[in-house]
Formats: structure tokens, C-alpha cells, sequence
């Protein structure tokens, strides 16, 4: 039961840029960066990415394919702790929604509001890193989970502004590679910015 909102289309990419550059500057008041909410299990992601090794895909595996990018299944957490750490407590509370057969309700960090619409695949397969968004997600958690635990933090606005902002400059590869700490090769850094659409109609319907 959404209520789609018909967006008024201004002529003219001045009244646009204009119109966009106003909005972003209002909207920078109910920015939610820096937003952090506690979690029913203290998962870290610093031992799954840095120390596993493992790709964001593994769990977030919509990411490349769908709007949303979702998250792993409690089974497939259980996957592996069944043998990894069975015995610390924060992998006890995983075992016992596994066992309840209850998925582990997450509260959810970063979040646009029901009129915009945000692909996470077209970014994606446009190569545009998730740090550039989400910021240094691997190291979330680096204390562990029982000493100092620091939840996902918010690093980024994810206002109008911020979005209009790097469709109007183009993103930048060679930033992109940098802030997720891939190797910066000349054949980066010579690829031209990659810019997108920012009618209104690109993310507002
Ligand atoms: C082992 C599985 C796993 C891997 C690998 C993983 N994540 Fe996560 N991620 C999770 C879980 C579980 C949560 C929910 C708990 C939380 O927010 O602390 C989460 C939360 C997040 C969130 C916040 C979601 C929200 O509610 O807004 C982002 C963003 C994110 N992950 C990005 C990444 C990125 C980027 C990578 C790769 C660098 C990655 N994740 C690798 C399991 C994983
Ligand atoms: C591919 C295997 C794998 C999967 C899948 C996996 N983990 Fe892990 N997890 C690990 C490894 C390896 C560690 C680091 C263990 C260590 O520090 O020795 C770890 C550490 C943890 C810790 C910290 C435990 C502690 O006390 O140090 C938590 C909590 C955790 N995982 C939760 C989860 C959750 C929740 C999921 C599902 C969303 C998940 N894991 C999926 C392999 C995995
Ligand atoms: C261009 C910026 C951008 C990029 C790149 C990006 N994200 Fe996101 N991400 C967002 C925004 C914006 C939201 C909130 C979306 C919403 O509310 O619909 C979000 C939400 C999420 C969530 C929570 C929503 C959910 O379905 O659970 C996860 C997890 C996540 N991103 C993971 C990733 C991973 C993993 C990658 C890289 C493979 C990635 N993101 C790349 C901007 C980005
Ligand atoms: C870091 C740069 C960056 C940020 C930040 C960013 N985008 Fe994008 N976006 C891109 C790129 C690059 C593409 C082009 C993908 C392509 O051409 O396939 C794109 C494409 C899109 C598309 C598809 C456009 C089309 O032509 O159909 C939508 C919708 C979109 N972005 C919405 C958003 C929203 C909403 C936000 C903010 C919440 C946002 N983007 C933030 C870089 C970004
Ligand atoms: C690249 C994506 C993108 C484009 C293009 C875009 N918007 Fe937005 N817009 C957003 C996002 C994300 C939000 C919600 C976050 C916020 O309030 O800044 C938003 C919020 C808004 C709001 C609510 C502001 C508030 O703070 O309540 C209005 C009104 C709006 N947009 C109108 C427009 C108009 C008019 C255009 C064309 C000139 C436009 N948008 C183009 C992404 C976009």
C-alpha cells in the first residue's frame, strides 16, 4: 500500500541544480550520520572480512543483483559456528535463533525514506565501491565483540545532496579503489569520472 508521489518536472537544468542545491541544504538539517543502533547479537565484521577474508557478496548477496542487498541466513551463520567459537556468547545467541528457527532480527542502520528509490545494483555493477557509501565497514568491530564493541556506524548522510552531488561530478574510480584499499593502478586512475542521471525522476516516482 505505497503511495506513489508524482514529482513536478522543472524545465531547465539551472531551476534543477538550483532546486537540488536548496533542497540537499534543508534536508542537511535531519541527517542521520553518524547513526549507530545496538543489535540483538554483537556481530563484527573486522574477523569476517579481514581475518576470513571474505567478501561483502558472501552475506550481502543481493547487493550485485537487487534493489536491496539482504543478509545472510541464520544457517548460513551457523555454517560455520557450528565450529567456529561455539562456545562465546555472542555465537550462543546465534545458535539460539537457529535453534528456535527464528531469523536474528536486525535493526536496520542506513535507510532512505519510501520516496526515494535507491538501486543498490546499478551502483554496484557501475563499480562504485561500497566504501565510498558505507565508509571503512571492515573495520567495524575490531575491538571484537565483548571489549569496547562499536556497532555499524553510519558514515555518510545519504541525503538529496549527497546523491545529486556524485551524479552531477561523476564517481571517481581511483577514489573508489582507494577508500575500500584496493590497489590505485594508472589504468584507474586515467578512467574518467562516471556520472548518472539526477532528474528528479531517477530517484523519485
Ligand atoms: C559474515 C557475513 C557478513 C559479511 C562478510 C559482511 N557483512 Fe555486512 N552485515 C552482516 C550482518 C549480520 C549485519 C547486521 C548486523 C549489524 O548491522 O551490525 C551487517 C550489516 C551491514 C551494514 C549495515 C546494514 C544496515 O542496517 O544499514 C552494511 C552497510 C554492511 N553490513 C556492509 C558490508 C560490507 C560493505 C561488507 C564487505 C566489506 C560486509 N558488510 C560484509 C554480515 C556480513
Ligand atoms: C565462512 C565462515 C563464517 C560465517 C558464514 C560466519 N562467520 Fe562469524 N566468524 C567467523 C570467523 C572465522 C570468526 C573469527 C573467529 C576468531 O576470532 O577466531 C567469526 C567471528 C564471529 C563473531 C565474534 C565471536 C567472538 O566471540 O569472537 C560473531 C559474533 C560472529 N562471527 C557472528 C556471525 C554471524 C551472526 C554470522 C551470520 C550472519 C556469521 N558470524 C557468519 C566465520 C564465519
Ligand atoms: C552509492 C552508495 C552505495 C553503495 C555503493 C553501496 N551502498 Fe549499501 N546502502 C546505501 C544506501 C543509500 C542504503 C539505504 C537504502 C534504502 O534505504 O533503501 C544502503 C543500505 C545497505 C544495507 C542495508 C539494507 C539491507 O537491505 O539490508 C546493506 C546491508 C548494504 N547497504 C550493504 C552494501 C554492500 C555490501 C555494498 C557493496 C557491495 C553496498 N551496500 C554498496 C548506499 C550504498
Ligand atoms: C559515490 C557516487 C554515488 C552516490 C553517492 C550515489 N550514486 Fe546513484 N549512481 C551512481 C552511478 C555512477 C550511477 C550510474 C550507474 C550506471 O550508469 O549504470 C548511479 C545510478 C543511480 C540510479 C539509476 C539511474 C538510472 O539511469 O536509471 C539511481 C536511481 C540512483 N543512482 C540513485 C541514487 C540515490 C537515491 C542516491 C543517494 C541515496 C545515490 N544514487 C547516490 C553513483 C552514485
Ligand atoms: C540522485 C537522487 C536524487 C535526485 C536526482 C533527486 N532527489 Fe530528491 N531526494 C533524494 C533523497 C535521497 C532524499 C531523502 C533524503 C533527504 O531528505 O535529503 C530526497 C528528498 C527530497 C525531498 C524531501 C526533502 C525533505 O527534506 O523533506 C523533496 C521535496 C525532493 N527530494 C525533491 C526533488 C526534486 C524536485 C528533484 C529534482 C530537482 C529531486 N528531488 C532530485 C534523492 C534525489
Amino acid at each position: 500500500m505505497t503511495v506513489k508521489k508524482k514529482w513536478t518536472v522543472i524545465p531547465g537544468f539551472l531551476a534543477l541544480a538550483a532546486a537540488a542545491t536548496l533542497l540537499s541544504a534543508y534536508s542537511g538539517a535531519s541527517s542521520s550520520q553518524g547513526l549507530r543502533v545496538e543489535q540483538p547479537v554483537k556481530f563484527v565484521h573486522s574477523p569476517h572480512v579481514q581475518k576470513a577474508g571474505m567478501n561483502c557478496l558472501y552475506c550481502h548477496s543481493g547487493a550485485n543483483k537487487s534493489p536491496d542487498p539482504g543478509n545472510a541466513s541464520v544457517a548460513t551463520c551457523m555454517g560455520c559456528h557450528l565450529l567456529v567459537k561455539p562456545g562465546a556468547p555472542e555465537i550462543k545467541k546465534v545458535a539460539a535463533f537457529y535453534a528456535k528457527g527464528l531469523p536474528i532480527p536486525w535493526n536496520r542502520v542506513h535507510k532512505v525514506p519510501e520516496y526515494v528509490h535507491f538501486p543498490h545494483m546499478r551502483h554496484v555493477n557501475a563499480g562504485v565501491t561500497c566504501q565510498s557509501c558505507h565508509g571503512q565497514i571492515q573495520n567495524q568491530g575490531k575491538q571484537g565483540p565483548d571489549t569496547n564493541y562499536v556497532p555499524v556506524t553510519q558514515a555518510n548522510s545519504l541525503n538529496m545532496g549527497w546523491c545529486v552531488n556524485c551524479h552531477v561530478q561523476g564517481y571517481k574510480p581511483a577514489e573508489g579503489a582507494r577508500l575500500a584499499g584496493m590497489p590505485v593502478t594508472p589504468a584507474l586512475e586515467a578512467m574518467p569520472a562516471k556520472k548518472a542521471r539526477y532528474d528528479c525522476s531517477t530517484c523519485h516516482y
